[in-house]
């Protein structure tokens, strides 16, 4: 479902503008939820352009979720670190242009231990953009959360002017990345375009992320933890609207720009919850309220009017349309799911759930105590 405007070829610089240009792509972290989408966007709407994927394969990026493309010829994975200077300086060679998705994304696991947060969002963004620079890119995307404002007022919509204000970890080492590629522009006119997007949904998201673990738990009947009072408002996009909205970025984008892509869903997480258990037919009583995450966000709202009027931009999947195709997508998708939640995935819901009272109590007591 692909809104109309991407038969729009209105590239900013003349090296893009051709209909028929064959243009080289690196994607870090496509082995992951939202740039294995957009690995398939991409294929399917430009049907010249080749994409180099640099993923490390950690424990969210996997090699199944990529198992429809591994056999075409213009998708070529790699297993590499972004840290590594001398694998991403080998995979730039011939590249025009970079999206970078590569991260550890969850919230949860940076509020227990932010050190491979620190290593990848900050400093992993760092060697990628240095040496992405130095091999002549010329259009480097950082692809960014809303998080990196922290937690909207009631009433309000945060705008690209908003000052960043981030609260978790995680949030912080991508507010991390998103200033370092804002200096690449300013002290070096990389031509670096940052987007921000709010809550994503949909295929192939990893079962540590709110919408997927309700899902993957109801269907077998267990319980769902919910943190707090469970009324924290996000605003929910369908990865395919995301992967438009950065597919319009970099083509669309001007260099040195930030784009909010919100797609206007603000839901609180309760109602989330109890749709998702309607559509699979299952019982509230599976909704458990466990102890309130750390620091916890309240809101995220933004204000997407510049995305829309630059990029032409706008979310095209309504909220009802997405979850109950996301839904449908996990429950024929067992084997992947099978895989993906296999032993380290167990080990982690473990530590993250069970005795939780006493595991934030340590974990916050550690970080009183310094
Ligand atoms: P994900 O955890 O599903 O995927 C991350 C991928 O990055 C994985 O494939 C992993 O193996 C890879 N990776 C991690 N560290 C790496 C390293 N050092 N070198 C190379 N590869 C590495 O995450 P996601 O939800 O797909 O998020 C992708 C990007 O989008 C992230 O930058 C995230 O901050 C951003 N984002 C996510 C959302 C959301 O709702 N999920 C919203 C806005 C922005
Ligand atoms: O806003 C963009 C961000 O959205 C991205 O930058 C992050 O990578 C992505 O993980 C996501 O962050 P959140 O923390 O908002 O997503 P998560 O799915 O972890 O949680 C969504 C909401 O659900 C949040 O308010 C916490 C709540 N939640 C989450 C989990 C995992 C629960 O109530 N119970 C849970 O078990």
């Amino acid at each position: 479902m692909a809104p109309s405007f991407c038969g729009v070829w209105d590239y900013p610089s003349n090296s893009y503008r051709n209909r028929g240009f064959e243009l080289k792509l690196l994607v870090t972290g496509g082995a992951g939820f939202i740039g294995s989408n957009f690995i398939r966007y991409v294929l399917a709407q430009h049907r010249r352009y080749s994409i180099r994927n640099l993923d490390k394969l950690t424990y969210s990026g996997n090699l199944h979720t990529l198992r429809d493309v591994a056999k075409n010829r213009r998708h070529t994975f790699v297993r590499g670190d972004i840290g590594d200077r001398r694998k991403v300086q080998e995979v730039l060679k011939g590249v025009d242009a970079v999206v970078h998705f590569a991260a550890e994304s969850h919230v949860d696991r940076s509020i227990l231990d932010s050190t491979a947060f620190v290593k990848t969002n900050v400093l992993g963004t760092q060697c990628l953009l240095d040496a992405a620079r130095q091999a002549g890119v010329k259009r480097f995307v950082l692809v960014g959360t809303d998080e990196v404002y922290g937690s909207a007022p009631s009433g309000e919509k945060f705008t690209e002017e908003t000052l960043l204000a981030p609260n978790s970890p995680y949030a912080a080492s991508k507010a991390g990345a998103d200033l370092l590629a804002r200096a690449y522009f300013r002290t070096y006119r990389f031509p670096v375009i940052i987007t921000r997007c709010t809550n994503n949904y949909g295929p192939y998201q990893y079962p540590e992320k709110f919408i997927p673990l309700i899902i993957t738990r109801a269907v077998q009947g267990e319980n769902v933890p919910v943190y707090g009072d469970g009324l924290q408002v996000r605003d929910w996009i369908h990865v395919m609207d995301h992967c438009a909205g950065l597919d319009a970025a970099l083509h669309k984008g001007r260099e040195g720009e930030i784009y909010n892509l919100g797609a206007g869903n603000e839901w609180p997480n309760l109602a989330i919850a109890r749709r998702i258990l309607q559509l699979i037919g299952k019982p509230e009583s599976l909704l458990t309220y466990v102890q309130d995450r750390p620091g916890h966000d309240r809101r995220y709202a933004l204000n997407s009017d510049k995305a829309c009027k630059e990029l032409l931009w706008a979310p095209q999947i309504t909220l009802e349309d997405g979850l109950k195709q996301t839904v449908d997508w996990y429950l024929s998708n067992g084997e992947w799911i099978r895989r993906v939640t296999a032993r380290a995935y167990r080990s982690y819901y473990r530590r993250q759930y069970d005795r939780r009272d006493s595991m934030l109590a340590e974990v916050l007591n550690r970080r009183g105590k310094r």
